[in-house]
């Protein structure tokens, strides 16, 4: 039986989580399939078929961690040389001419016949030549011997020719545009805005599930929410940060723009004090998904660490126990740093991805209960409350940028007792009990 091959691509590293999507949307309509990745290909998983049909090309397209999906018709070594691309394009010029064993879509066949094509190029390695001239030289080389306009916008077809490393990936492409690009954006987008697919792949890593409530502390455009919401449905609770009014505006005309403005609640809040913008959501989150700013613009290193600790510390507080944050940043080892220090993550994974011309690194954790961190706080409570009958006893205070509101708390509840109990009390006494709680 003839077997259809299709290429998917993806952000590299994240080809297991586009096969889980390959296996899901085929079980039932092409149960025969096979998925698989070659080490030199990365982001790509190759999935073989035994129909071709709208059934089969809908489900793939329906995936949301991919880019675009070619049906193919090669993978070559890409010849080696300062005229490795000229030397490319006598191969494929002499298998076209000869007609047999394409290595090219056949764009001239029935029902395709006159319709207008582009060429379309993703180049990832050091090569002489840039995707452009890929997409010039391929494309003249379809017009002469195929005799099919070319068309820069809206063409009918797009054929692709991505150069992977040393490795040339050729088919046609089974839809037009690229599935991922702007979902999520129909109003406002920023430089920094994740794309959707990898929003997925985050939200796939988290375990998120329908129906559970998710937190995004640097919403940004809104990506991750708003991509979670089409996704799994509006029945959880969905919940996005950002320290700029500005942005939040612009994520909130996104999610308006899709219908979802009821079911995403967007505020202006510091990550570094999350109970303070969402108050009653404390242990109550069960994932924490987001990408906080790369630190490229933040600058100094010591305000990377403070970022990080901040907004570490006060997300434990949030999620419940077992729950779990998904994080992607670029200064991975201050952040693995500051989650091992904490005593209240386990980094149960950590992989590197390729976004663009970036490297960052993706890290699932998991909040975990710190026996020695919940002893001291009830060792604490235990004496506050003692307080209460004598003096001179002074609780100690979190850290002033700590989440972790309790000791803070429980000391102001002392303070308040003290002023109580004492009532009325002179002025200067008052002032000197501040002097000491606040040590
Ligand atoms: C990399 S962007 C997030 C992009 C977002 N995932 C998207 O797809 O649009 C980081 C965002 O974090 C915000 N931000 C920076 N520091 C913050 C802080 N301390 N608290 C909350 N938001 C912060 C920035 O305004 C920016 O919008």
């Amino acid at each position: 039986m003839a077997t259809i091959d299709f290429a998917l691509s993806t952000n590299a590293n994240l080809e297991d989580v586009m096969i889980f999507e390959a296996t899901a949307a085929l079980s039932s309509i092409a149960p025969n399939h096979s998925c698989r990745v070659d080490p030199q290909l990365a982001g790509l998983v190759l999935v073989t078929v035994d129909r071709d049909d709208a059934a089969v090309r809908d489900a793939l397209c329906g995936m949301r961690s991919v880019l675009h999906i070619v049906r193919l018709t090669a993978i070559l070594d890409l010849p080696q040389g300062p005229d490795a691309l000229s030397q490319l394009c006598a191969q494929l010029d002499g298998t076209a001419a000869s007609g047999s064993n394409r290595l090219l879509p056949d764009l001239t066949r029935v029902g395709q016949a006159r319709a207008s094509f582009r060429v379309c190029c993703d180049r990832i390695g050091t090569h002489a030549f840039r995707s452009v001239d890929v997409e010039r030289v391929i494309g003249e080389l379809i017009h002469e011997r195929q005799g099919i306009p070319g068309r820069m916008k809206d063409a009918d077809v797009i054929v692709r020719v991505d150069v992977l490393g040393n490795k040339v990936v050729i088919g046609e492409q089974i839809h037009h545009a690229e599935l991922a690009k702007k979902r999520v954006h129909p109003e406002f987008i920023r430089d920094a805005s994740l794309r959707p697919n990898v929003a997925f792949a985050m939200l796939h890593l988290s375990g998120y599930q329908p129906g559970q409530f998710l937190m995004d502390p640097f919403v940004g455009s809104g990506t991750i929410l708003l991509e979670a919401a089409i996704r799994f449905g509006t029945r959880g609770r969905f919940v996005g940060m950002d320290r700029s009014e500005r942005v939040v505006a612009g994520a909130r005309a996104n999610a308006a723009s899709l219908g979802l403005a009821d079911h995403v609640q967007l505020v202006c809040g510091n990550a570094r004090a999350l109970h303070l913008a969402a108050r009653d959501a404390k242990g109550q989150v069960d994932a924490i998904v987001c990408n906080p700013p790369w630190g490229i613009r933040i600058g100094k290193q010591d305000d990377v660490d403070d970022l990080y600790r901040g907004f570490l510390n006060s997300a434990a507080e949030m999620l419940k126990t077992g729950g779990r944050a998904v994080v992607l940043v670029i200064r991975w080892e201050s952040f693995l740093q500051h989650a091992r220090c904490s005593g209240r993550w386990r980094v149960t994974e950590a992989r590197p991805i390729r976004t663009g011309d970036m490297i960052p690194v993706l890290f699932v954790l998991e909040r975990v209960d710190d026996t020695l961190w919940t002893g001291i706080k009830s060792g604490i409570h235990r004496l506050v409350v003692l307080c209460r009958e004598g003096d001179g006893v002074v609780a100690p205070v979190a850290s002033a940028e700590s989440t972790d509101d309790a000791a803070v708390s429980l000391t102001r509840r002392a303070d308040h007792d003290h002023d109580a109990h004492n009532a009325p009390e002179d002025p200067s006494s008052q002032r000197s009990h501040r002097r000491r709680v606040s040590q």
